[in-house]
């Protein structure tokens, strides 16, 4: 009998999935003009094949200068829905429900990949280009000054958000996660240490959230009712002054109203040299307060390892779903693993069931 709350389905919308866990989006700085390519095949088909109930693909770019790398995927175009074709096809067939993080890097667009030799800023000359942001300030110096958005501009960004979606349903992605967090063009609008616009995209909290929640709503009415939308959302800035968690439950419960099903808790990157107090399950207890205070589901993410650790996130009800990213990356199958130490009732897939017989 399966006792395991990990193991236990997660209805969202029209889809249920078959467990809790999902693997948290991960860049993978390896696509060319946004299109995935056998990388992100095996990467993504490789961790549903492992168990996940959930696939979020990585941050991918609603239009080309939201892209962080000029390696990142894209949404924006035909090829791309045929590019992400076999992919969702795969992850969808294993069982797994495969989402896609539809992204804008903002201001913090046009940088090298981590391994490249390069620091900070690409330039025009190296594929680089002008970044867009909440104003004219750069992320630090090392980084491309950016273009403030006017209002025809955001309007932009809205409609290129809801194509996005479009287009990834159309792609055979089952659900979508609207990236907000992590410094990126939306929390850079929602935290008062980047926003610093007059206009009424800036200003008081309202202000600051409105470009995010038209996203969300122009997300819900172009996935239509039966799709799950999540937001990720950096809960906290970390520093005095910035985005909190408080500002957070206000957002989820705007959020929840507009149709997001889920708000995924992670935080930081708003500013850099935020102290943040990184072990652990360390932002477990955002995702646990928005829970609470703002009655949404949520999902946590943030060094969350051990299958006990997981368990116990979702029967304290602390959070409906965990996302892992690096430990995923050690171990595929950490689904699977899981399963045999939480004697939960699941099947390894019949190719590998000599295996483990
Ligand atoms: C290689 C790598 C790429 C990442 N790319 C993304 C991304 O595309 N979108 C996102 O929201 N977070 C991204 N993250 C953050 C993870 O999704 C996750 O929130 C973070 O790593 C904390 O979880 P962990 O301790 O399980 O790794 C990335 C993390 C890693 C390690």
């Amino acid at each position: 009998m399966n006792v395991s709350k990990l193991f236990s389905p997660l209805p969202l919308r029209g889809i249920t999935l078959r467990n809790r866990i999902a693997v948290s989006p991960m860049c993978q700085y390896s696509a060319e003009d946004g299109r995935p390519n056998q990388w992100h095949l095996v990467h993504l088909g490789s961790r549903a094949v492992g168990g996940a109930g959930l696939v979020v693909a990585e941050a991918t770019a609603v239009v080309p200068e939201g892209r962080i790398s000029p390696q990142d995927t894209g949404i924006w175009s035909a090829a791309h829905v045929d590019a992400w074709r076999p992919i969702t096809g795969f992850v969808a067939a294993q069982g797994a429900v495969p989402a896609l993080q539809l992204a804008h890097a903002g201001f913090k667009a046009s940088t090298y990949r981590p391994w490249a030799p390069g620091r900070g800023g690409v330039p025009d000359t190296e594929g680089g280009w002008t970044p867009v942001g909440p104003t004219n300030q750069p992320f630090t110096p090392e980084y491309r000054t950016p273009r403030a958005l006017d209002a025809a501009g955001i309007a932009r960004v809205v409609e290129a958000f809801a194509a996005g979606a479009a287009r990834a349903l159309d792609a055979g992605f089952a659900a979508v996660e609207i990236h907000a967090a992590h410094g990126y063009l939306l929390h850079e609008f929602l935290s008062p240490l980047t926003n610093r616009r007059g206009d009424g995209y800036g200003g008081d909290r309202a202000g600051r959230m409105r470009l995010t929640l038209e996203v969300a709503r122009a997300v819900r009415a172009a996935v239509g009712e039966s799709v799950p939308v999540l937001t990720r959302v950096s809960a906290t800035d970390w520093t005095e002054g910035g985005w909190t968690a408080e500002d957070s439950v206000v957002l989820a419960g705007e959020l929840a109203a507009l149709g997001v099903d889920l708000i995924d808790a992670s935080s930081g990157g708003a500013v850099p040299r935020a102290a943040i107090p990184v072990g652990p399950g360390y932002q477990v207890p955002l995702a646990e307060r928005i829970r609470r205070e703002a009655d949404v589901p949520t999902g946590a993410v943030g060094i969350i390892t051990a299958p006990r650790q997981a368990e116990e996130i979702i029967v304290a009800g602390r959070a409906d779903l965990v996302l892992l990213a690096r430990e995923m990356l050690r171990d595929p199958y950490w689904p699977l693993h899981a399963a045999a130490e939480l004697n939960a009732d699941v099947r390894w897939p019949s190719q590998y069931l000599r295996a483990v017989d």
